[in-house]
């Protein structure tokens, strides 16, 4: 069987490129080797985020500069303060309880008409549990979530660009899309929340930030994050993973038997198979080498590297044979992570990937309990910040 007959993968872009693994392509140079993606990306402070428009954020706002765009020690310690919010051990211990009750609401709600607009559920799903760990639980959910899905309809970009290909026009428009939904943010969801903590800290990430001295501004500029890389996120992975299940029934069946780590290896499987952010773009600062088999590159300090997740993760060198295919529990070679670069590597590496699988797993465990039947396939679109896919339309009846 060739490696394209046991392809699986549903989000794919027409004439994505996989030939060279390391290689410098329009001023860009692009990784799609797992092993030397890897390198790069822990190439620690030798490179700085040039992802999410990092570049073009004036940094000099910012009394403590957002842990998605800041590099160094200052970054590490930061990074290890907000991790006692996201270990594996807090998840399963402090929000389990709060997903299982949000997710057996939601699909009560959702199930009353026997139907099930998943792309829709696991939107306010992932914005309650999340709000609920970072502490933004003064609004109505759904308002929160338009919020947040209207911050991401920016305007194309292109990387290889110092301008990033837009034009001034293009730059007010991305502005205004950016900045009106972010206002609207600040003063229903974040201010609220703020004072809140600041009379009775909560135990939540908010209540941290204010007692490390961040100003509002601040404060506002990690909701966007979190918000945006553990909200949206999780909720497109829930509904590609969901879409997954209920078009494998093989799969399924596996999932609805399998107790929690191996439900957990399913997730990451598929998270491997279909990651939600499709690249990760780094600025050397320093010349950085990277070995792929007997083969090295050095790249100069200065360039522009695009770590291209969908390939990576789909390297046959590094994840074995039939790389597009769903085969959970895979044997890969040390080092490899079950999810590939799904949630990144080194010093920026996702600190929500246990909240977001354990996230996924409740609910799809619950819906997959109701014997739901998919009524209607999605829609991919794709987002040009994180240049990911967007599931659109995906419904199911419900049986039971
Ligand atoms: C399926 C869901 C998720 C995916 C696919 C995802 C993916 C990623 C990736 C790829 C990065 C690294 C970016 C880079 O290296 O340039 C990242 C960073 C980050 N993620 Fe996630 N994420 C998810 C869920 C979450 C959740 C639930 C949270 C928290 C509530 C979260 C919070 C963050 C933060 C704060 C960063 C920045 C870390 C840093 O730069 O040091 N993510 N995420």
């Amino acid at each position: 069987m060739s490696e394209a007959d046991a392809s699986v993968r549903r989000a794919v872009v027409a004439d994505e490129a996989d030939v060279s693994r390391v290689v410098k392509e329009g001023g860009i140079w692009r990784i799609r080797s797992l092993s030397a993606a890897r390198q790069l990306l822990r190439a620690r402070g030798q490179t700085t985020q040039a992802g999410f428009t990092a570049e073009s954020i004036p940094k000099g706002h910012f009394r403590h500069h957002p842990i998605l765009i800041s590099d160094g020690p200052l970054h590490d310690e930061q990074r290890r303060k907000v991790g006692r919010f996201f270990a594996p051990e807090v998840v399963s211990q402090q929000y389990l309880g709060a997903m299982e009750e949000c997710a057996d609401r939601l699909l009560a709600e959702a199930t009353a008409s026997g139907r099930v607009q998943l792309d829709e559920l696991a939107l306010h799903y992932a914005v309650e549990v999340t709000a609920g760990v970072v502490g933004l639980t003064h609004a109505p959910v759904p308002a929160m979530s338009r919020r947040l899905v209207r911050f991401f309809n920016q305007p194309p970009l292109d990387r290889s660009r110092p301008d990033l290909g837009r034009t001034p026009r293009q730059w007010a428009q991305a502005a205004w899309n950016g900045l009106v939904p972010i206002a609207a943010f600040y003063v229903a969801d974040v201010r609220p929340a703020i004072r809140a903590r600041r009379r009775q800290p909560a135990g939540d990430v908010i209540s941290h930030l204010i007692e490390q001295g961040y100003s509002n501004a601040d404060i506002l500029v990690e909701c966007v994050t979190y918000g945006t890389a553990g909200m949206v996120t999780t909720r497109e992975f829930i509904a590609m993973a969901g879409w997954h299940l209920l078009t494998n029934p093989a799969l399924a069946q596996r999932y609805q038997v399998a107790g929690t780590q191996e439900r957990l290896a399913i997730l990451h499987e598929l998270i491997r198979l279909e990651p939600v952010v499709g690249h990760l773009y780094r600025r050397t600062q320093d010349e950085v080498s990277v070995r792929d088999g007997d083969q090295e590159w050095t790249i100069p300090a200065g360039e522009l590297v695009d770590v291209c997740v969908r390939q990576a993760n789909a390297d046959p060198e590094a994840v074995g044979p039939d790389p597009l295919a769903a085969c959970p529990g895979r044997e890969l070679p040390t080092g490899v992570n079950p999810t590939g670069l799904s949630f990144g590597d080194g010093s920026h590496r996702c600190p929500g990937q246990p909240l977001a699988m354990y996230e996924t797993d409740v609910l799809l465990t619950r819906l997959l309990r109701l014997r739901p039947r998919l009524l209607s396939e999605p829609t991919i679109t794709w987002d040009h910040l994180i240049e990911g896919y967007q599931l659109r339309g995906i419904e199911v009846v419900t049986t039971r």
